[in-house]
């Protein structure tokens, strides 16, 4: 029976195979989505996303800081509709860059709940945050407050220093930041004085400290150690602890905390650490935001047999970098066949060997047209999606109740020659 399949813990909770025997995703067919908007394509789950945002809220209100800001990191998924889906929901957002702002702004989040982050903020990137009145600018170095002393004379802008509290978690280590020889924020004795030349800078109100540990973290131990280290700074008024949950990406891996236990044990830290009960407290999750809220289907193009079975489909590395980047597991199904006992690769279309989505995928007889789904492709994998072997990127479709709607369509050819001046 179809519908016996036991799902992963990596799809949207809404998730389920129909009477059909095809996975559905926000109520709808993953078979007529790929058919509707083609493949490969990002669906979306959209009450899923709601709920993990909803969770996070609930999980701070549990924990007794219904105030704390949950602030998405939007590198994680910078798709203005995902945006304004969480901003109604009450998150605030996290941007990286101009062309981040940008997009926060185009969601429709109000300035005063964006907070500015960056190691390397151009003098127009700091320009526009101060021009929006943005909630923080998060000062990395010193040079950046030089900058900031020419921009800021007549502002009125809160700044907070990033720390690097010389933590770490086990992770890639391409995504471990807060060791101390790391690109972002200065060790604590640096900070501190960094937010005393800011308290001398006209415009600026440095008001407190922000750190990033590092990401798809998945325990709690390494958040619980940089909290303490925050206890020298219990003085100051505001906390952004970062983000850095990690989340289920397949079936076998260590399962990641809950983000009631994450938030629980952030929270519980600060007020142990000293943080005042009048100060505010940030979070900036974006993985465990968007992640799982999010498959990809993809059309099988051939299958064949040499040492491995290789199943190439119609993406790969130009909608989800991550294996290459990272070495990072994804998991693979048939959508109308899930579970499966044939062990293939999973390739994507890229003329390069490393193009594999999954080395290890369990398919149930794959054959060429099959719709592929991977799921837990909604962090970084938009964000990071490039135009390899010119391939327009993927749509981005949002799926609720059995109705779906196209947010984000697919690149055009014209495109991809529409930047060309000569
Ligand atoms: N806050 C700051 C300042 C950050 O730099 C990041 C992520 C976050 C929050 C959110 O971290 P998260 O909750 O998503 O772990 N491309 C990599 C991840 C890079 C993360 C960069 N910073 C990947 O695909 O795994």
């Amino acid at each position: 029976m179809p519908t016996a399949v036991q799902l992963s813990p990596a799809f949207p909770a809404d998730s389920r195979v129909n009477e059909r025997g095809r996975l559905e995703v926000g109520g709808c067919d993953t078979l007529e989505l790929a058919r509707e908007f083609g493949t490969p394509a990002f669906v979306v789950a959209e009450q899923d996303l709601r709920d993990r945002a909803r969770e996070f809220r609930a999980a701070a209100r549990g924990a007794g800081r219904p105030d704390a800001a949950i602030v998405f990191a939007s590198k994680a998924f910078p798709c203005t509709a995902v945006i304004a889906v969480l901003a109604a929901e009450g998150l605030w957002c996290d941007v990286a860059s101009a062309g981040e702002l940008h997009i926060a702004l185009a969601a429709g989040v109000a300035p005063e709940r964006i907070v500015v982050h960056g190691n390397a903020k151009s003098r127009r990137e700091l320009e526009r945050a101060l021009a929006e009145r943005v909630a923080l600018i998060v000062v990395d170095n010193e040079d950046e407050l030089a900058v900031l002393a020419e921009l800021a004379p007549g502002a009125e802008q809160e700044v907070l220093v990033r720390v690097t509290p010389d933590v770490s978690g086990r992770t890639h280590e391409k995504i471990s930041t807060g060791q101390a020889d790391s690109k972002f924020g200065m060790e604590p004795e640096r900070a501190r004085a960094a937010l005393a030349q800011a308290a001398a800078i006209d415009g600026l109100r440095p008001v407190g400290i922000h750190a990033h540990i590092g990401s798809q973290l998945l325990e709690l131990a390494p958040f619980e150690r940089e909290v303490a280290a925050f206890a020298q700074f219990a003085d100051l008024a505001v906390w952004d602890l970062g983000g850095g949950l990690g989340v289920r990406y397949t079936a076998d891996q260590p399962p990641p905390p809950t983000i009631e236990a994450y938030v629980r044990a952030l929270i519980g830290g600060a007020a142990r650490a000293g943080f005042p009960p009048a100060g505010r407290l940030l979070i900036e999750p974006g993985r465990a935001v968007t992640a799982n809220s999010c498959v990809t289907l993809y059309t099988v193009e051939t299958v064949k047999q040499n040492v491995s079975r290789w199943v190439a489909v119609d993406g790969g590395m130009s909608d989800n970098m991550r294996p290459m980047l990272y070495g990072a597991r994804y998991e693979a199904h048939v959508a109308d066949r899930l579970g499966g006992a044939t062990r293939c690769v999973l390739a994507g279309k890229h003329c390069e060997s490393g193009d594999v989505i999954v080395g290890d995928a369990m398919l149930d007889a794959p054959r060429r047209g099959d719709v592929v789904v991977t799921p837990a492709t909604g962090a970084y994998g938009y964000s990071l999606a490039n135009n390899y072997n010119g391939v327009p990127r993927a749509p981005v479709v949002f799926c609720s109740g059995g109705d779906a709607r196209l947010v984000v369509r697919r690149e055009h050819l014209d495109e991809l020659t529409a930047r060309d001046v000569g």
